[in-house]
């Protein structure tokens, strides 16, 4: 059965949920662009198969896979080598198959989103950042910001998860947690990014209004057909440069596309077609 699902393609998403990505929607344009064979579908994956499945979609046709929530920490597991930016970030977001032999994990989030902040320019050398979530493509970004020279505040549910990130990232920049009441009364943040996966209730106890200014970037990795719930949000404070992440969407699919054909497709005028829709 897996067999002959495995035909019709030989690029995947990996994920789950994945009923409303748009990455099929971009490699198809990718492919129509280079004229390259590569036909890439979404797959849905049990929480609880990930690693068994994966297999068995590599041993059949599958070249190269990418690979969204909540995986990306099994996909650096099952990767055999690993790209350096995939080390340091330990999450991986592009699989690819090398000579029948074995399998390199890659992340192109850092890179995806960089390209994206640059081409708003919503950020610049030593901006300073408050990121919303330690998840996986929190993980993936963190490296891009800090080699920037920014200094970043994490904000998550989960301190633990904070606190492990900050220590494996505090040899590369300027990382803390953030705690509301030491934060410098006049300091305000030069960009927030959003990195939480679910709708969740944005409000001034979870981040004080004074931390922020009339300059402030914010920048939702999530996107969907109108504003994102934490956009709105920003709207209501009184944002004045605001962005959801269907650029870094566009940017990282371009550079996992790099990494499987060696050839890095032009982008802006597929987020143009995806900002409209
Ligand atoms: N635009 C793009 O190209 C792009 C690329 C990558 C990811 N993304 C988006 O970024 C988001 C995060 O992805 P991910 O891979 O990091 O997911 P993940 O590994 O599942 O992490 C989810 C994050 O959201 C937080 N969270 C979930 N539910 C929450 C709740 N009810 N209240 C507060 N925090 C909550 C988690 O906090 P805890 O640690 O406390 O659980 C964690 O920090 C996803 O929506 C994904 O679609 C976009």
């Amino acid at each position: 059965m897996r067999k002959s699902q495995n035909e019709n393609f030989n690029y995947a998403l990996f994920g789950n949920p994945i009923d409303h990505s748009k990455s099929p929607q971009i490699h198809n344009l990718f492919s129509e662009q280079t004229k390259i064979l590569h036909i890439y579908k979404a797959i849905n994956i049990p929480l609880d198969q990930f690693s068994s499945l994966i297999s068995d979609f590599f041993k059949n046709n599958i070249q190269g896979a990418n690979i969204t929530s909540p995986f990306k920490k099994e996909a650096y597991l099952f990767a055999d080598k690993l790209s350096e930016r995939a080390r340091i970030a330990k999450s991986v977001n592009t699989l690819k198959k090398i000579n029948n032999k074995y399998i390199l994990g890659d992340n192109t989030d850092g890179i995806g989103l960089l390209s994206d902040l640059n081409r708003l320019k919503f950020i610049k050398k030593n901006s300073s950042v408050l990121i919303l979530g330690a998840g996986g493509a929190v993980q993936g970004i963190l490296l891009s910001i800090l080699s920037l020279g920014c200094s970043v505040y994490i904000l998550n549910r989960t301190t633990l998860k904070s606190i492990n990130l900050v220590n494996q990232f505090k040899q590369y920049g300027n990382i803390k947690i953030f705690e509301k009441d030491n934060m410098m009364k006049n300091k305000s943040f030069d960009l927030v990014i959003n990195g939480i996966s679910r709708n969740i209730q944005y409000n001034t106890s979870f981040i004080p209004l004074h931390l922020f200014s009339s300059h402030t970037f914010f920048y939702d990795m999530n996107y969907s057909f109108k504003n994102t719930t934490f956009l709105d949000w920003c709207i209501k404070i009184g944002a004045n440069h605001i962005s959801d992440g269907i650029g870094m969407l566009v940017f990282q699919a371009a550079y996992s596309f790099l990494e499987w054909h060696g050839i890095l497709p032009k982008t802006d005028y597929i987020i143009d077609v995806l900002s409209k829709n």
